[in-house]
């Protein structure tokens, strides 16, 4: 199990792109130990993935507090509950050295973060976007997704 960066997975917001570009980095970091077996580096790489998922979500949540729509606290609950599900990756790696448990888990965080990513992420980017009564995006670095949305590899 490992995952990659695709252009498909940009939301067309470069400073929460980057943020994921990021993210998906580290957390194929963390697969890429598990895969070698190796617990110590994947406890290393948890610990970074958490650090720098910690100030993404809350990134994200100041720009919810100032342009999220309707779903706001179902973005937030989304946030606690995949931080949930790290910590418990967390704890599997460094704490029970539990590696097929530690698998199970990266698989499920996998997937919980690229829906998350489609739908709460993509849903506050198109607040981002939303022409202001001037006729502007909400915020200057929301500009309009160049391509199509699809699906990213998993494999
Ligand atoms: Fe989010
Ligand atoms: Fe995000």
């Amino acid at each position: 199990m490992r995952i990659f960066w695709q252009e498909s997975m940009c939301l067309g917001v470069p400073a929460l792109d980057d943020d994921h570009r990021r993210l998906v980095v580290l957390l194929d970091q963390v697969c890429l130990a598990l895969q070698g077996r190796n617990l110590p580096g994947a406890g290393r790489a948890v610990e970074e993935f958490i650090d720098a998922l910690g100030l993404h979500f809350a990134h994200e949540e100041r720009l919810i507090d100032q342009f999220g729509g309707d779903a706001d606290e179902r973005h937030r609950d989304g946030h606690a509950e995949t931080l949930g599900l790290v910590e418990r990756l967390r704890e599997a790696i460094i704490d029970a050295a539990d590696h097929a448990l530690a698998i199970t888990l990266a698989s499920d965080l996998i997937t919980q973060w690229i829906t998350r990513l489609f739908h709460h992420d993509s849903d506050l980017v198109r607040h981002l976007k939303a022409p202001s009564s001037a006729g502007e995006p909400a915020t200057p670095a929301a500009q309009p997704a160049e391509r199509p949305m699809t699906r990213p590899r998993i494999s």
